[in-house]
């Protein structure tokens, strides 16, 4: 087995991306208050370089998923492994996420945080997968990039946990030889 990476999204396209998604939220946010939550461990890359590109009272904080899938697909099944240290009762909290796929992630999260009382939720996601949606009420408040239905490593995202270090997006092929 070969494993090949290609270049999707380069560095320095996720660098502008992202600096004009931390101005689009720090104007929508307005000075308000509010906690990021990062959805580890994809969305630690992203969430840490969008932080720098906020402006205002932010909080940091952080939140374990995972799905019971059959490999690369996630199920309906979503449960909570590592749960908020905050008490978001009352709070702005924008939920940041690496990519949004199925959507299964996204909407139990989503309740999750509804049940907890916050005074808003909006959800970031790097990247949207259109054509791969389930849930198809499910959609982010902010996107970086739409992408096709490939899978991407990099940035944050892996692969069996690896490539996650990558400072770009990139396409994984498999090969046999
Ligand atoms: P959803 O619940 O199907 O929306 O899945 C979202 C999760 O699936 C993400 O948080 C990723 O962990 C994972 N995922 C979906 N597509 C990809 C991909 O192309 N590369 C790496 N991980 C992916
Ligand atoms: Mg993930």
């Amino acid at each position: 087995m070969r494993e090949t990476v290609s270049i999707l999204i380069s560095e320095e396209a996720i660098r502008e991306r992202v600096a004009e998604l931390g101005a689009t939220i720090s104007a929508d946010y307005a000075g308000e208050s509010f906690i990021m939550v990062c959805v580890l461990k994809g969305a630690v890359v992203f969430m840490t370089d969008l932080a720098r590109k906020l402006q205002g009272n932010v909080l940091f904080d952080f939140i374990g998923s995972s799905s019971y899938g059959d490999g690369t697909t996630s199920s309906g099944k979503v449960r909570i492994t590592k749960d908020v240290d905050l008490d978001v009762e009352g709070k702005h909290v924008l939920l940041v996420e690496d990519i949004l796929d199925t959507g299964h992630t996204l909407s139990f999260l989503r309740q999750h945080f509804l049940q907890k009382g916050v005074a808003s939720l909006k959800t970031c996601v790097l990247l949207d997968k259109p054509d791969r949606r389930v849930v198809l009420s499910e959609k982010a408040d902010y996107v970086g990039f739409n992408i096709p239905d490939q899978f991407v490593i990099g940035y944050g995202l892996d692969y069996a946990q690896r490539y996650r270090n990558l400072p770009y997006i990139g396409l994984l092929n498999i090969s046999e030889d």
